[in-house]
């Protein structure tokens, strides 16, 4: 078969499957609205009036969107190329009671865009996981899982135990609406302690204890929202090849310090105590690097079963930001599926996983606000955010600016309708050194 032929060949089974997908996921129709709904799903051009319309008659004071409601024209604001105007002001509270909006499930899921994602059959073969931990925002969680959300994927949500008990239950009430999503409330995280690991590692245990065979996991924080479609975030783990993406680097000296005494875990904070601690005795280089990653399935695995990484686990209870140690030093420990030593850092631009502007990593300005020496974006942000290549953004508030979640829920909504297969740029990603090198040698992580 000549090349010519191959490719249409590709390219019409392609078109058929996503077809047939995308007929599959809308299922039956009861009302005139879903009916109203179903049809400009069809038309590729929902009617936000309709689904605005029902949000203000029976959900009160609960706005679906920002910036629909205040008239914002999220293209304008993404195509602006002088994005330094001043922000916009809107009223953003979006305080939603989502035990109320799950009571129809069907219509939950409808109105919130949850079943007319249109879903190649590239992502179907290739499902994902996610953990997501929070302490607050329920609604901006909800949000979140909205655009990450498709029906083949995993999805296990983790609400600090020190939360408000509301949170855990409207969650649980959003969760009630689907079979792929699990909440838990176990941990009571502590800032810089072992507890955020511990969470990550229960959501990853959930995960693989579904029956949906995903081959990456990717841990959030409630407070990140991704900067690419579910299709081009397959793309790019497809790139992989099995391994981890993981950041990296030769532990430097102040986090080699904060194991040398031991911390004290107190309900609130970790307390540097005056006992020396005794070194690991399990031979590992310690790394350090961000402690959000994308892990592929046999990672997951090794991390929650392998000998010395519980040990690692042990020793790392009472040692000070272990979530920064943890994950990227199994990555470098021989034998570590997907593992590798190549320095991957967030200040040399080579960590694909998260988009996160640090206070002290000067060379782009933040368009936002810092809290906790991170960048919280703003609207400001969006045409800087829409050009980055990582898959995630670290991170967005939206009580401080609802509208740069609205407006990227709003681009990668268009994103998926077009379920572009080949508009991804592969070149630019072949780039990163850990994939660079996968691809030079031709090596294959089995996944
Ligand atoms: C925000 O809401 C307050 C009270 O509901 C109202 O007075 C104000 O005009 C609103 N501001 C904007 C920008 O819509
Ligand atoms: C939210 O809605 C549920 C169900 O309608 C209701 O029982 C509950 O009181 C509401 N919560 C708040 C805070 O209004
Ligand atoms: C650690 O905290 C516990 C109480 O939570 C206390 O009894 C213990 O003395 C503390 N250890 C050190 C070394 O400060
Ligand atoms: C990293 O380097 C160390 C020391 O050379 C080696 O033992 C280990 O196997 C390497 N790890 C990986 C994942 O290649
Ligand atoms: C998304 O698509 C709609 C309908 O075509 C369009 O009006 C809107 O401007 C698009 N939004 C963005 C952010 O591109």
């Amino acid at each position: 078969m000549s090349k010519k032929i191959l490719l249409v060949v590709i390219v019409t089974t392609l078109t058929v499957n996503i077809t047939m997908f995308y007929y599959k996921v809308l299922p039956e129709w009861r009302n005139s609205l879903l009916l109203k709904i179903h049809n400009s799903v069809l038309n590729n051009d929902i009617q936000y009036d309709v689904i605005d319309a029902y949000y203000q008659s029976n959900y009160g004071s609960c706005q679906h969107s920002v910036v629909r409601e205040n008239k914002i024209n999220c293209k304008k604001l993404i195509e602006n190329e002088t994005p330094m105007t001043q922000i916009i002001p809107v009223n953003v509270s979006r305080i939603c009671n989502l035990t109320k909006i799950t009571e129809n499930c069907q219509l939950f899921r409808h109105i919130n865009g949850y079943d007319d994602k249109v879903i190649t059959q590239l992502e179907e073969d290739f499902p994902l996981a996610f953990g997501i931990r929070l302490y607050n925002s329920p609604e901006q969680v909800e949000q979140l899982l909205r655009i990450i959300y498709r029906p083949h994927n995993f999805y296990c949500i983790h609400v600090d135990t020190g939360s408000d008990k509301s949170i855990f239950n409207s969650l649980k009430a959003v969760a009630r609406c689907f079979e792929n999503v699990v909440v838990l409330s176990k941990i009571r995280t502590v800032y810089s302690s072992i507890r955020l690991v511990e969470a990550d590692l229960l959501c990853m245990k959930e995960a693989l204890k579904s029956s949906v065979q995903w081959k990456y996991f990717l841990n959030m924080a409630g407070e990140e929202v991704p900067l690419k479609t579910n299709l081009e975030i397959v793309q790019i783990c497809q790139l992989l090849k099995g391994r981890n993406e993981i950041e990296s680097e030769p532990a430097p000296y102040f986090a080699k310090r904060r194991m040398k005494w031991g911390y004290n875990l107190t309900e609130f904070e970790m307390i540097r105590t005056n006992v020396l601690k005794k070194p690991f005795t399990g031979n590992v280089r310690l790394r350090k690097g961000c402690a959000y990653g994308t892990f592929a399935r046999r990672f997951v695995q090794f991390v929650l079963n392998n000998d010395k990484a519980n040990d690692f686990f042990e020793f790392l209870k009472d040692t000070y930001a272990p979530e920064e140690v943890f994950f990227s030093t199994l990555n470098s420990v021989g034998g570590a599926p997907g593992g590798y030593n190549i320095t991957i850092r967030n200040s040399h631009r080579d960590f694909l996983s998260r988009t996160i502007l640090w206070q002290w990593n000067r060379h782009i300005m933040c368009p936002g606000k810092y809290r906790r020496t991170v960048c919280v974006f703003n609207n400001k942000a969006l045409p800087w955010l829409v050009k980055q290549l990582e898959l995630i953004a670290n991170k967005m508030d939206g009580d401080y600016d609802q509208v740069v979640i609205d407006c990227m829920e709003e681009y990668l909504r268009n994103k998926t309708l077009q379920a572009d297969v080949t508009g991804f740029n592969k070149m630019r990603y072949l780039q990163y050194p850990h994939i660079k090198d996968l691809h030079n040698r031709n090596l294959w992580d089995k996944i």
